[in-house]
């Protein structure tokens, strides 16, 4: 955000609304839907970090409930029990400092991936050394952000029922009127909440209005929810946006973007998040980490817009990492719903008062 827009802003909220609305800018989200022209994505895959310390990721990566898929030179693949056949990158960082390298989505056909080959900056490359191999292309966006397309992966075969490493037995759940779950018992031992895929990611983007319709107009990716200032009704900070599917239900969010404050002046990435099996997972798995001497950010709590049951930590390197479950799912039929900045969960410990910021990443 400029300097002087920065100053305007805190002269600004001293007005009455009206007057001070009738001044500012229009910050509002243009509407956004999906069209052919643009690229169509069909699911977010993994994501790309550097660690300045990678045998101590891997350490955190086993508690948090990733399984090393492979290993080359000084790079891991992280896969969970989904079909992706990796679903995180740890490299060792070359000058020490940790970086977030980009998510990776996986486009909805060759035809897809070659349209987004044809975007203005793409650089084609392969995923030869990774499991599951296929093509790859990168865009190089402000700030040493980068995006990236896949396609043609060979994906894992998964099993109906999700794997576990804290059920002994488990039927179904006995309600009040209804007790499906006679005579046999619920049986857990501690451990960690194995990952089923990834979830989601999030930037902190200071020149949001034209990142956003880069990642808009280029991709298929259509807002869920939108929040706009508490001061300001005509300036949206946050979006949560899905990729639309069609008549196909996909996660109310796979990525999300946030208008920066003014002091920040670099995009950061918020936080990344996976998925795990349901609530009780989410318990054990948060005990198994505060246990093992892992720092808690926040939760477990239940958000409000996606709804899903979170669990927020810090890795080694400092990044915000999340386990969620029961999330949202949305489709073409779906509103986009347009509302002031609240209260982010229902349920769970406060939100701690630096949770926006970037944490600890050096
Ligand atoms: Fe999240």
């Amino acid at each position: 955000m400029p300097l002087a827009l920065e100053i305007a802003l805190k002269l600004l909220v001293k007005l009455p609304r009206p007057l001070r609305e009738a001044i500012m800018l229009d910050m509002r989200i243009p509407p956004i839907s999906n069209n052919p022209s643009k690229v169509q994505l069909s699911r977010i895959g993994h994501v790309y970090f550097e660690h300045p310390d990678l045998e101590k990721f891997s350490e955190f990566a086993k508690d948090f409930g990733f399984v090393e898929a492979h290993r080359v030179k000084d790079r891991i693949y992280y896969r969970g029990y989904g079909k992706d056949p990796f679903i995180y990158v740890a490299s060792q960082s070359p000058d020490g400092k940790p970086r977030f390298r980009g998510p990776a989505f996986v486009a909805a056909s060759q035809a897809e991936f070659d349209k987004a080959a044809k975007i203005d900056g793409a650089i084609v490359g392969s995923l030869d050394e990774a499991p599951g191999k296929g093509q790859i292309v990168t865009f190089n966006r402000p700030d040493k952000t980068f995006f990236h397309v896949i396609y043609g992966q060979e994906e894992r075969v998964t099993s109906a029922e999700a794997p576990s490493a804290i059920h002994e037995q488990l039927g179904p759940f006995n309600k009040p009127f209804d007790k499906p779950r006679r005579g046999k018992f619920q049986r857990y031992h501690e451990g960690p909440a194995l990952v089923h895929k990834l979830g989601h990611f999030g930037y902190v983007v200071p020149d949001f209005d034209a990142e956003l319709a880069w990642y808009t107009n280029n991709f298929n990716f259509v807002p869920s929810d939108i929040l706009y200032h508490w001061d300001f009704s005509n300036m949206d900070v946050l979006t949560f946006m899905h990729l639309d599917l069609g008549k196909e239900y996909s996660d109310h969010h796979c990525f999300f973007m946030q208008r920066a404050e003014p002091h920040v002046k670099k995009i950061f990435l918020h936080h990344t998040s996976y998925e795990v099996e349901d609530f009780d997972t989410q318990l054990i798995g948060h005990n198994w980490l505060a246990k093992k001497g892992w720092k808690s950010i926040w939760g477990v709590g239940r958000h409000i817009l996606g709804s899903q049951i979170f669990d927020y930590w810090a890795d080694p390197s400092g990044f915000k990492i999340e386990h969620y479950a029961d999330g949202d799912v949305v489709n073409q039929d779906t509103v986009t719903e347009r509302d002031v900045v609240g209260p982010f969960s229902v349920w769970g410990p406060e939100v701690p008062k630096d949770f926006a910021d970037k944490g600890d990443v050096a």
